[in-house]
């Protein structure tokens, strides 16, 4: 990476600054990024920070041969270019709104945040903007476009694509009015809406009947537990479509438990290759649908705003669906017809 004459600027005002206040910045990093995670209880989550992780070092060991030229005032090397500063507000709303006052007092030079929920954290996020502070808000959308970049798939399209790829497998096994349970993420978080908005355009015009819906919000015992409502509920069911592949697993373990999960479809999102992906070699999942993590990408659109760069406010990763025909493959990319 080649450094702007901004950026170094601003180190050595960095370095400046350290020194006024009694402090070398030679054992510092010369950025520092904030990244508030809404829960690691879910691998999906584990997986976004290892991404951010493994593209943070990335970039620290590229820009180690630069480091070694630029100095402090005190003529100390930089030990490090980038230093991500981790929290895990464990699913708790709160404490992740906190996360993002702190960053902003601590002062880092940006923030990434996967929120849990759309609404509570617009107004934090847009203090921090307000402040100086640019954020990146990871999959999980906030109510108003408060931040300087969002990052995440397009949900209503995935949604819209496993309602599709459902109609055609039920017409495929020539099931009459299919009986179809919906287990839904987090409704309070975009992802839920879009994944249930995209779906219900999906079966658009077909003899899907959704017999039971249910939030799940995201949770695998959960999903479990609405599943068992909707066994004991309905004789026949022919489907589940769960908004994420934990979901998915968790109505399956409840249908495996009533000996039923043999008449049944499931369908789920994410697509990490040792949960998803996984599923549908194990025959646990008919179709998954990646949603990818946007780590990587995250890391790239924070180091060119740290560098002065302008960076698109909305950049949407592409998707891909996973069936035993193709997960061998690698899965084969979405294509989205246009409906009349
Ligand atoms: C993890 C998760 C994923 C899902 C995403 C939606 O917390 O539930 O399974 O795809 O969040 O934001």
């Amino acid at each position: 990476m080649r450094y702007s004459t901004t950026l170094l600027a601003r180190a050595l005002s960095m370095a400046g600054l350290a020194v006024l206040l009694g402090c070398g910045t030679s054992d510092n990093p010369r950025w520092t990024i904030g990244m508030s995670q809404c829960n690691l209880g879910e691998p999906w989550r584990v997986q976004m920070n290892a991404d951010v992780k493994a593209a943070a070092e990335e970039h620290n060991q590229e820009a180690q041969a630069e480091l070694k030229e630029l100095k402090d005032e005190d003529g100390k090397p930089y030990t490090e270019d980038l230093e991500v500063i981790f929290k895990d507000a464990q699913n708790d709303t709160q404490k992740q709104r906190a996360h993002v006052e702190e960053f902003v007092s601590q002062g880092v030079d940006l923030i990434i945040v996967s929120p849990k929920e759309a609404e509570p954290l617009t107004e934090p996020v847009a203090a921090a903007v307000e402040a100086g502070i640019p954020v990146i808000v990871l999959d999980r959308d906030l109510s108003q476009p408060v931040y300087t970049c969002f990052i995440g798939a397009d949900n209503v399209q995935i949604g819209e694509a496993a309602g599709r790829w459902l109609v055609e497998a039920l017409e495929k096994k020539g099931v009459q009015e299919p009986k179809v349970v919906e287990l839904k993420g987090l409704m309070t978080s975009t992802p839920g809406q879009d994944r249930h908005t995209g779906f219900r355009r999906g079966i658009e015009g077909s003899d899907v009947d959704i017999v039971f819906e249910a939030d799940m919000k995201w949770l695998k015992p959960d999903a479990t537990k609405e599943m068992e409502s909707a066994l004991s509920r309905f004789k026949t069911i022919h489907a589940v479509y769960a908004h994420n592949d934990p979901g998915a697993e968790g109505a399956y373990l409840a249908a495996q438990q009533a000996g039923r999960e043999k008449d049944m479809i499931f369908v789920g999102i994410d697509a990490l290759p040792k949960e998803g992906q996984m599923f549908v070699r194990e025959g646990i999942l008919n179709a998954t649908f990646l949603y990818p993590t946007g780590g990587a990408e995250a890391i790239d659109a924070a180091l060119k705003l740290l560098a002065g760069q302008e960076v698109p406010k909305r950049i949407t990763l592409d998707s891909c669906m996973f069936t035993a025909e193709n997960v061998e493959q690698g899965g084969q990319p979405l294509k989205m017809e246009k409906k009349d």
